[in-house]
């Protein structure tokens, strides 16, 4: 599908007030997307789960103005430093929903999990903020909720933020065009739960919050680095032939294979970052301990177990719903430890964004 579908008319015009409340998930990449090309398209194909827990409520009001105007609030505060943000956002998007540079906006956001945490993602955020964009641009053109919607939704959130394309599906979603996935595409993301084997259908993603201070490098810059990689044809090679294999494996319920897999995309992203140009590392000595400690138990009791990680220090936990009893106690005693404030946020894969009555 070419992005020219979401285009539309600059006749629709905001006549009256319009409001509208998200609720977006975060996601965990198995496949990484590391490095981009103008304007937000992906060098590689990625796939992540969405979670449950973690999530942005975002509530939009858009009222008809002369030009565009935007009042942003984060958790109860007027937030004006995210405003260049939203703006490069709305910027790129104008083509696609016209009526925005004639509407003052009131958005209006908060986070279900401690924004000390360490892993404020944009993912739920610009995912949330987006589904209310489209619900809103739906309302104005009377286009019913369905897969386009979502498609245009993806789209949109894409343009945000990479990652926040995968967070407008529940279950896994892949984004980044692929030759062995057909409806991919480098311009939205794509729910891919069908072909799923049902050992996958219940999963944790068990947080192990190892450190909270703030990146010492955002994500965008890390991208950039990844333009004048010398490893940038050798990663989007490996990351082409991760995911067709991690696909397979998710279709024949082999989680050895998903392990093995995913770890090496979780260090792979650490060694892209670790021998760009401008070297840096997001890990903490307790990553690596954690790390230690989960191959270490994997290796003792069978159980495939894995992690992944971010881009920063803090460790995922992923593992099938039918090991939780053998993995709890584990986690409690071996992990608990190594995590500041000895802090864990248990998540699931979710069930995806959804609409919300109540404004915040
Ligand atoms: O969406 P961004 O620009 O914040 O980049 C996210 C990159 C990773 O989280 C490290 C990987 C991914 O695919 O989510």
């Amino acid at each position: 599908m070419m992005k020219e579908i979401f285009l539309h008319s600059a006749d629709v015009q905001l006549t009256k007030p319009l409001a509208t409340s998200w609720l977006a998930p975060s996601n965990i990449a198995f496949i990484k997307y590391w490095g981009k090309k103008e304007v937000q398209l992906p060098v590689n194909a990625s796939l992540s789960m969405t979670l449950q827990n973690a999530l942005t409520t975002t509530s939009l009001q858009a009222v008809p103005a002369d030009k565009r105007s935007v009042s942003f609030f984060f958790e109860g505060s007027e937030r004006p430093d995210f405003l260049s943000k939203i703006e490069t956002f709305f910027q790129r998007i104008s083509n696609y929903i016209p009526w925005i540079n004639n509407a003052a906006f009131t958005i209006k956001s908060s986070n279900s999990f401690p924004h000390s945490a360490g892993i404020a993602s944009s993912a739920s955020a610009m995912a949330a903020l987006a589904l209310a964009l489209a619900d809103a641009d739906a309302q104005l053109t009377g286009q019913p909720l369905d897969d386009t919607f979502y498609r245009k939704a993806s789209f949109l959130a894409r343009l945000a933020s990479g990652s926040a394309a995968r967070s407008v599906y529940g279950g896994y979603a892949a984004w980044g065009s692929h030759a062995h996935l057909s409806s991919s595409s480098d311009e939205y993301a794509v729910a891919i739960n069908e072909a799923v084997h049902p050992r996958f259908k219940q999963m944790h993603d068990d947080i192990l919050l190892i450190n909270k201070q703030p990146k010492a490098i955002s994500s965008s810059a890390g991208h950039q680095l990844m333009q004048q990689h010398p490893f940038l044809q050798g990663r989007i090679s490996q990351a082409n032939k991760n995911f067709e294999r991690l696909c397979y494996a998710m279709t024949q319920g082999d989680l050895d294979v998903f392990a093995e897999i995913v770890e090496n995309e979780a260090f792979t992203l650490h060694a892209l970052m670790m021998s760009s140009e401008k070297s840096f590392s997001l890990l903490h000595p307790n990553t690596l301990l954690a790390i230690h400690e989960i191959r270490a138990f994997r290796k003792q009791t069978g159980i495939p177990l894995c992690f992944t990680l971010d881009a920063g220090p803090n460790v995922h936990l992923i593992y099938p719903e039918m090991y939780y009893d053998k993995v709890k106690p584990f986690v409690t005693e071996s992990l608990t430890r190594l995590c500041t404030g000895e802090t864990i946020l248990y998540d699931n894969i979710g069930k995806g964004p959804r609409k919300i009555e109540k404004e915040i």
